[in-house]
């Protein structure tokens, strides 16, 4: 088995790959248990602040780390690579603040993107983008996954992310950068 430290302390994050990566024969591992800091994302993209944490991670091992956001048209793409610190913890009042946005610009488009960057011992590193273009629901629904899951409803479905529990792993944004991401595994 191959032993692969996912670079986030977001359990959300680590649970879902988990649930793609392990089935795949990897040995796969939280920066919490391996005692990480997490850096500044200083970055002004994903890729760069997917970069910016596969590297802190990488130290004598192979790290993957994913930096990914909710990019809403009303918001003029926001929050983005602040996806996090715009909720602050605060998941409900951050989808109260995204739904009046839709609303008062009658545009629901958005899209979640995530930038993977795989960092090797040697320092080499390879990034994947994978996006999931969708809308913003009326009001959020659903009691699985994390984050923004609540809100986004994927194109092609007529339920939330986090109505689709497992499923959301087939189809999300996140799957589709691990695809590219084990194509060049292989
Ligand atoms: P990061 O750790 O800086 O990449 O922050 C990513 C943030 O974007 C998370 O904390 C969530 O708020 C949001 N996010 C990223 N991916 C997802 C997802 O799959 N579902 C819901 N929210 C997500």
């Amino acid at each position: 088995m191959k032993r692969l430290l996912i670079a986030t302390h977001n359990p959300g994050k680590l649970a879902e790959f988990r649930g793609l990566l392990q089935p795949l024969g990897f040995d796969v591992v939280g920066a919490e248990a391996m005692g990480f800091a997490e850096p500044e994302e200083t970055g002004a993209t994903f890729a760069q602040n997917a970069r910016i944490k596969a590297l802190a991670a990488a130290n004598g091992v192979m790290a993957l780390a994913d930096d990914s956001g909710l990019c809403v048209a009303a918001l003029a793409g926001g929050p983005g690579v602040l996806s996090a610190r715009y909720a602050a913890g605060d998941y409900p009042a951050a989808f109260s603040r995204i739904l009046a946005a839709c609303e008062a610009a009658a545009d629901r488009r958005a899209k979640f993107v995530c930038a993977l960057c795989l960092a090797r011992p040697d320092g080499a590193t390879a990034t994947f983008i994978g996006q999931a273009e969708g809308r913003i629901a009326n009001a959020p629904a659903g009691a699985t996954g994390f984050g923004y899951d609540p809100i986004f409803i994927p194109e092609g479905f007529h339920t939330t992310y986090a109505e689709l529990g497992a499923q959301k792993s087939t189809i999300s944004h996140r799957a589709r950068a691990v695809a590219q991401l084990l194509a060049h595994l292989r």
